[in-house]
C-alpha cells in the first residue's frame, strides 16, 4: 500500500472513519487505505504508539488523523472518546470493528480468565463501541459498520475454542445490527479473513503449520493485509450501498474448499 492521501479524490471523500485497532496489523492497512480514499481518520488503540505512527503516515501523506489510546472493552472509555471524535471531525460515518486477540488453547486448558479476555475483546468490543457509534450515525440517519470476523466463525479449528466463538458471535451480531439499525440509514457488513500475514498470525503459526495453511488453501498462500483493507474498504464505502447483513470470507477460498484428490503418478 503506498502511502499517498489525495482528500479531494476516492470513495470517502468528505467522510470520517473510526477504526478500531488501527494501531499496527489489518487495522493499520485498513487506515492507510481509506486516508488514500479520501477518509478522515480516528484511530482507537490500546498502543498508542503504533496508533500515533499510521496517524503520522497519514499525515505525512498530506490526509487527516488522530490517535486515541482507547480500551475497546471499556464502556466508559469508549463513550468517551467516541462523543470527543464525533464532535471533532462532525460526526462518524465508518466504523471499522477490527481490534481483536488470540491465541491457540486446547478446549481443556481454556481458563474462565482467557475465555472472558478473548470474548471480551473481540465480541463485546464490538457491541459497545458499534452501539455507540451507532448512536452518533442516527443522528444523521447514515453510517456503515464492517466488522471483523474470522474464518473460524464458519469452520472448526482446533485449539481456536474463545476465538471462533468470540469471531461466530460477531457474525451474529452483524446479521442482528443490520436488521435493527437499516431503517436508520445505517448498514452493517462483516468480512471473516483466513489466514493473513501479520503480527497476530505470525505468532500463532509455526513454520509447519504455515506450511499445512498453505497447502490447505486453493491459492496456496497466507492473504496480505492490503488484500483484506480492499475488501473492507468495499463494504464501507458507497459501492456498497445495497449490501448488508452479509459476511465477506476473505480466504484465497479455504472455506469453501474440500479435500483434494492427492495426485496419482503416472
Ligand atoms: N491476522 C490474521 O490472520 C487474521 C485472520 C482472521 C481474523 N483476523 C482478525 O483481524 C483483526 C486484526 O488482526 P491483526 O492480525 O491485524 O492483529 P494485530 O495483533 O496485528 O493487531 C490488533 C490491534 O488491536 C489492538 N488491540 C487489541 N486489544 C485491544 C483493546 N482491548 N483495545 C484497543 N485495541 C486493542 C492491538 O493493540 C493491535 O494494534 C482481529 O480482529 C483478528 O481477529 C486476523
Amino acid at each position: 500500500m503506498t502511502d499517498t492521501v489525495n482528500p479531494m479524490a476516492g470513495r470517502f471523500s468528505g467522510q470520517t472513519a473510526l477504526i478500531t485497532g488501527g494501531g499496527r496489523g489489518i487495522g493499520q492497512e485498513v487506515a492507510l487505505r481509506l486516508a488514500a480514499e479520501g477518509a478522515r481518520l480516528t484511530i482507537f488503540d490500546m498502543n498508542l504508539e503504533g496508533a500515533e505512527e499510521t496517524c503520522a503516515r497519514v499525515k505525512n501523506a498530506g490526509g487527516d488523523a488522530r490517535a486515541w489510546k482507547v480500551d475497546v472493552t471499556s464502556r466508559d472509555a469508549v463513550a468517551s472518546a467516541v462523543k470527543s471524535a464525533a464532535a471533532q471531525f462532525g460526526g462518524i460515518d465508518v466504523l471499522v470493528n477490527n481490534a481483536g486477540i488470540g491465541w491457540r488453547i486446547p478446549f481443556l486448558d481454556i481458563t474462565d480468565a482467557d475465555w472472558s479476555k478473548i470474548i471480551g475483546t473481540n465480541l463485546t468490543s464490538c457491541f459497545i463501541v458499534g452501539q455507540e457509534v451507532a448512536r452518533v450515525m442516527v443522528t444523521k440517519k447514515h453510517g456503515r459498520i464492517v466488522n471483523v470476523a474470522s474464518i473460524n466463525a464458519h469452520i472448526g479449528t482446533d485449539h481456536q475454542a474463545a476465538y471462533a466463538a468470540s469471531k461466530g458471535g460477531i457474525v451474529a451480531l452483524t446479521r442482528v445490527m443490520a436488521f435493527e439499525l437499516a431503517p436508520l440509514g445505517i448498514c452493517v457488513n462483516a468480512v471473516s479473513p483466513g489466514p493473513i500475514e501479520t503480527a497476530l498470525s505470525a505468532m500463532n503459526l509455526t513454520p509447519v503449520t504455515r506450511r499445512a495453511r498453505e497447502e490447505r488453501i486453493p491459492q496456496g498462500r497466507l492473504g496480505k493485509p492490503g488484500e483484506l483493507a480492499a475488501a473492507i474498504a468495499f463494504l464501507a464505502s458507497p459501492d456498497a450501498s445495497y449490501i448488508n447483513g452479509t459476511v465477506l470470507v476473505v480466504d484465497g477460498g479455504l472455506v469453501s474448499g474440500g479435500i483434494r484428490e492427492p495426485k496419482v503418478p503416472g
